[in-house]
């Protein structure tokens, strides 16, 4: 593994890159332990499929022993991340120790097997080493932590859990998940009070961590960022891609940009499912490695990340570009269909447009395009069923939309996206596997822009939102991204972002600014724990007395049955 790569520090560059690229060879050919002092650490993701078979204990078993392995087999690097849920599940539960009670499992054995053996393994192997579990904990009598859920008869709580052990195995943090995925909420509790997660290593990098759909809110995810200034982020996940906007590596990619972080994100691997996709990204240096797996696959992924105190990474290296009819395609991972474009302001392009400038307006809120496409020159034959995507130009700004069809949203869009036929409906959809899809056009110019609005509650993220029909982002190189003023640091101000591809593109599925304004708009899952108090003043007018006849009525009914 050589990368062609430098730190961009002015004039200076140059040299710098010089040396770079011999400390580069030099890391590669003896990978070393970081130090505080070293301007790069060695990360690793795991990817990994669920384990086989129908039996709790077993599947857990099964589980812990490949970690294990994995551990074992990873070499010298630093940290070590596994995806969400895989672990463990409610029959195989364990207790977790809060990191200030200063618990090393590998000897203070009163958990589960599996993290007593993960614990031994960290320590064994000198790692740090991320895991995802189901936590127990007792809450009978007043007993456990405070939470939206009242205890119940059981006395016991679940959590869906990250634990954390540093290189002896003692559990150096814990964080419970604020977020959940909708019928989560029925087994699983949540914090009043969401968790902080950080832990300091011994190579000078300070981390936070949470989980999936923790991504797309602001508490925790953004307040690590925004208000710890966290720079170095470690994320499992169990993640279920949506196009066009929400794909894993997508949404990994475009999130460690728009906040220029180092993102360590582990997905479990289940592509039927619509699981998968890994990576280690460089903020706005763009991704170290990531991949997205058409077969549930179990693979470990190795990164040297460059700590953010020694500067921006510039990736420098860019394939030529060649136009080409037919590029690979990823057709057997399943995906959601993001219903809100539905309601984007949008506008179908022809068929074979070659150039374009249009101002499209959602309300106030208006997207600049300017693009361009060429004729892609082949030999090949066409043949006469040969499909190619319409593309459709969306600009939105509004409250009306969900992340993935669980929780509200305020988004603002400026977008390109595919679409599989002239129809808005088909938007969000790609081509079965079995259609000869050809790039009859390539895009040579592409040019959006907008301003975005000031932030009300200071809560906004911008990013970049790419993807090309690899179910890849279009790599950092290959785009430039202003904004001014610069946005994390401006979130009171309006700030015009400009996305522009520098280099040509054959098979876009999207391309696209992509912001989320944090609603504070409750979501409550149609849980009665989750629900707000909802009460109508009786003595409040017309309304009140509607309610109270309607109550009236209905236990009228009641009495009749
Ligand atoms: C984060 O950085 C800002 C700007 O440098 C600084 O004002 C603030 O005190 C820092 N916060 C923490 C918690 O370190
Ligand atoms: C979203 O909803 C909030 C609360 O109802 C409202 O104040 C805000 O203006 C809405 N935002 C947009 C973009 O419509
Ligand atoms: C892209 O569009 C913006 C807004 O219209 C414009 O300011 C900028 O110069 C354009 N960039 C290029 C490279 O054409
Ligand atoms: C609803 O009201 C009850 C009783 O006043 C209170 O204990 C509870 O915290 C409230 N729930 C929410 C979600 O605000």
């Amino acid at each position: 593994m050589v990368w062609q790569l430098n730190f961009s520090h002015g004039s200076a560059m140059k040299s710098i890159q010089l040396c770079f690229l011999l400390l580069v060879v030099f890391f590669t050919s003896s990978q070393q332990l970081s130090k505080p002092g070293d301007p790069t650490y060695w990360a690793a993701v795991v990817e990994h499929k669920e384990p086989d078979g129908d039996n709790a204990r077993l599947r857990t078993t099964f589980a812990s022993e490949s970690f294990q392995q994995i551990i074992k087999d990873a070499g010298d690097v630093d940290i070590i991340v596994f995806p969400e849920h895989i672990l463990n599940s409610r029959s195989t539960a364990t207790f977790v120790p809060h990191e200030s009670e200063n618990v090393t499992p590998c000897y203070q054995t009163d958990y589960e097997l599996f993290l007593i053996e993960l614990s031994c393994s960290a320590r064994s192997n000198a790692v740090y080493v991320v895991i995802n579990l189901v936590e127990k904990e007792l809450c009978a009598n007043g007993a456990g932590s405070d939470t939206f859920k009242p205890c119940p008869a059981t006395g016991v709580l679940y959590f869906n859990t990250n634990v954390v052990f540093d290189r002896r195995g003692r559990v150096i943090s814990r964080y419970r998940k604020t977020h959940l995925w909708r019928h989560e909420y029925v087994e699983t509790a949540v914090l009043r009070s969401p968790d902080i997660a950080t832990f300091t290593t011994d190579f000078g990098v300070t981390f936070g961590h949470f989980i999936c759909f923790d991504m797309l809110f602001y508490e925790p995810a953004m307040k690590l960022v925004r208000e710890l200034n966290i720079t170095d982020i470690v994320y499992p996940t169990y993640w279920f891609s949506e196009l066009p906007f929400l794909g894993a590596v997508q949404l990994q990619e475009g999130w460690a940009f728009g906040n220029d972080v180092n993102l360590l994100a582990a997905d479990a691997s289940e592509p039927s499912g619509r699981t998968t996709g890994s990576g280690i990204y460089a903020g706005r240096g763009g991704r170290l490695v990531a991949e997205i797996f058409e077969e549930p696959t179990t693979k470990l992924l190795i990164a040297e990340v460059p700590k953010k105190e020694h500067g921006q990474l510039v990736p420098s290296f860019t394939p030529l570009f060649t136009p080409q009819l037919k590029t690979a395609r990823v057709t057997k991972v399943a995906t959601y269909k993001d219903y809100n474009v539905d309601i984007f302001e949008s506008e179908l392009l022809e068929e074979n447009f070659l150039s374009l400038e249009r101002t499209l307006c959602h309300g106030s809120f208006c997207c600049t395009f300017a693009i361009a496409r060429k004729l892609t020159e082949s030999s090949e034959v066409i043949g006469s069923g040969a499909k190619a995507y319409r593309y459709r130009i969306a600009a939105y700004w509004g409250n009306e939309t969900t992340a993935i069809r669980v929780d509200r949203t305020e988004q603002a869009t400026c977008a390109l996206f595919a679409c599989t036929n002239e129809h808005l409906s088909s938007c969000g959809y790609i081509f079965p596997e079995f259609e000869d899809v050809v790039n009859r056009h390539h895009f040579t110019k592409l040019n959006i822009s907008a301003n975005f609005p000031a932030a009300p509650r200071g809560r906004r993220l911008i990013m970049p939102s790419t993807l090309n029909a690899l179910f890849l982002p279009v790599a950092v190189s290959e785009f430039d991204w202003t904004e001014s003023p610069e946005a994390a640091a401006n979130p009171d101000k309006p700030v015009f972002v400009n996305l522009n591809l520098v280099r040509q593109q054959n098979d876009l599925l999207t391309f696209a600014i992509w912001a989320n304004y944090f609603t504070d708009l409750p979501s409550t899952h149609n849980l009665d724990h989750m629900h707000p108090n909802f009460t109508v003043p009786l003595n409040s007018g017309s309304a009140g007395i509607l309610v109270s006849s309607f109550v009236w009525l209905i236990s009228g009914l009641f009495l009749v049955l």
